[in-house]
């Protein structure tokens, strides 16, 4: 049963995409299976960096067949820029396929997303990218997909939902109606371009489950993003737990072999929502800026704070993991303690388990215990006893505390900073 899943065990931002790089190597198949370009994967390969917002990390390696799967949301526009951009850098892209099933993000999508945010007491701070507006329409069953553009549907799909949306566009937010020839014109060009690459994934997917190949599921997003599980309504509108995965790529989850959890040293979030060990101050200032933490999609400056023990636990609780993947231990290198919340306390009460209320979440204070910290560069280190005792102590830490084995260290950017625990 060769299928491995790696997902996000915080807010998104973890550092996925080096994982699914570095483990990409000896997959035959990386399959996208949710969100859309909301996503932003920054990998580097030769001392450069590619950010990729749709496609697979896993992308850069080309004997890796990469499917975006019917879990996802595609928008065309953004996924040719991506196609042209890697192959502007030499990147072989005849490997990229998009699920028949996959859902489209159409103009009136990103205008709704901004719309509906700006309307909203309780803003989501979303990416704009118009991700939620798509998933509503998919479950809402009004959506277009992308097999849509390839049997003729399309232009009497576009003709009767594009209706009801100038109707919102003009009569709730007094703005202009879209134009519906020159969408169509637009889609019809894209269609020429993209034709080629539209399959049923499913049917491939099952092929290469048959022969026994292997096959990396790459999350997006992350556990407290998940619209069922995460802090909602400060979630993303699709599953990006490993249920999710399976449910996104086709894929039955008795094949599932690991269940990799991807979690940074400490916490950061992009967007509106609780963040019970945020440091607002200037620790959390000391790690944004030594830990680079802007957002790679939209470039806005991610929320920092110390490492969460009881968001890795329930990610670990409702994601199954079998073992997680650490990132980004060298930034907390220069720290005399460092602080890890190991519970959560409302009005002085021991809270337990993850509480579904964001009022609760929001009001809720951290339980720090202190760890003690290290001086050391460990951008090169290769084994865990290179680490400083203390480095070794924090990664014990959360182990004990999830029951969960860390099997990966990132140590650094590059593809080749890092270390594998046997
Ligand atoms: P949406 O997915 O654009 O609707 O945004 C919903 C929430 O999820 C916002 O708080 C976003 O900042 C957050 N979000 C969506 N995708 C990512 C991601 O890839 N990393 C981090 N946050 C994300």
């Amino acid at each position: 049963m060769p299928v491995d899943i790696i997902v996000g065990a915080q807010w998104g931002d973890e550092g996925k995409g080096k994982i699914i790089d570095t483990l990409g190597v000896n997959t035959d198949y990386v399959i996208r299976f949710g969100g859309g370009n909301n996503a932003g994967h920054t990998i580097k390969v030769d001392g450069e960096s590619f950010i990729l917002h749709l496609l697979p990390s896993g992308v850069l390696h080309k004997h890796s067949k990469c499917l975006l799967g019917a879990g996802m949301v595609i928008d065309f526009k953004v996924f040719l820029q991506e196609i042209a951009s890697l192959e502007a850098c030499g990147f072989d892209t005849e490997h990229i396929f998009i699920s028949s099933r996959a859902h489209l993000i159409m103009p009136y999508h990103i205008i709704l997303d901004s719309l509906w945010e700006g309307q909203r007491t309780d803003k989501i701070g979303t990416t704009k990218r118009g991700i939620g507006p798509c998933y509503s329409d998919k479950y809402a069953r009004l959506g277009i997909r992308t097999g849509d553009l390839l049997d003729g549907s399309f232009p009497e799909k576009l003709k009767n939902i594009l209706k009801t949306k100038n109707d919102i566009l003009t009569k709730i937010f007094n703005e202009n109606p879209l134009d519906y020839d020159s969408i169509l014109s637009e889609y019809n060009e894209i269609t020429q371009k993209v034709s080629h690459r539209i399959i049923n994934t499913e049917t491939e997917v099952q092929n290469a489950l048959a022969k026994n190949k292997n096959i990396l599921l790459e999350g997006a997003q992350a556990m407290m993003l998940d619209i069922d599980y995460g802090s909602y309504p400060y979630v993303t509108s699709s599953s990006p737990t490993a249920a999710g995965g399976t449910v996104g790529s086709g894929i039955s989850p008795r094949y599932i072999r690991k269940i990799i959890g991807v979690c940074k040293a400490y916490s950061t979030r992009v967007g509106e929502g609780p963040f019970v060990t945020e440091q607002n101050n200037a620790q959390g200032e000391w790690l944004r800026s030594k830990g680079s933490e802007y957002g790679s999609t939209t470039g806005r400056p991610r929320r920092c704070g110390w490492l969460d023990l009881v968001v890795l636990r329930y990610a670990c609780e409702i994601n199954g993991f079998t073992e997680i993947a650490l990132t980004k231990l060298d930034v907390l290198s220069g720290l005399k303690e460092i602080p890890i919340c190991v519970g959560y306390e409302l009005e002085g009460e021991k809270i337990s388990g993850m509480p579904a209320s964001v009022d609760i979440l929001a009001g809720a204070s951290a339980v720090y215990e202190t760890m003690p910290g290290w001086n050391e560069d460990i951008s090169n280190c290769k084994t865990l006893s290179d680490l400083p005792g203390n480095a070794r102590r924090y990664i014990e830490k959360m182990e004990t505390h999830t029951g969960c084995p860390i099997r990966f260290v990132s140590v650094g950017a590059g593809r080749e900073q890092f270390i594998a625990v046997e």
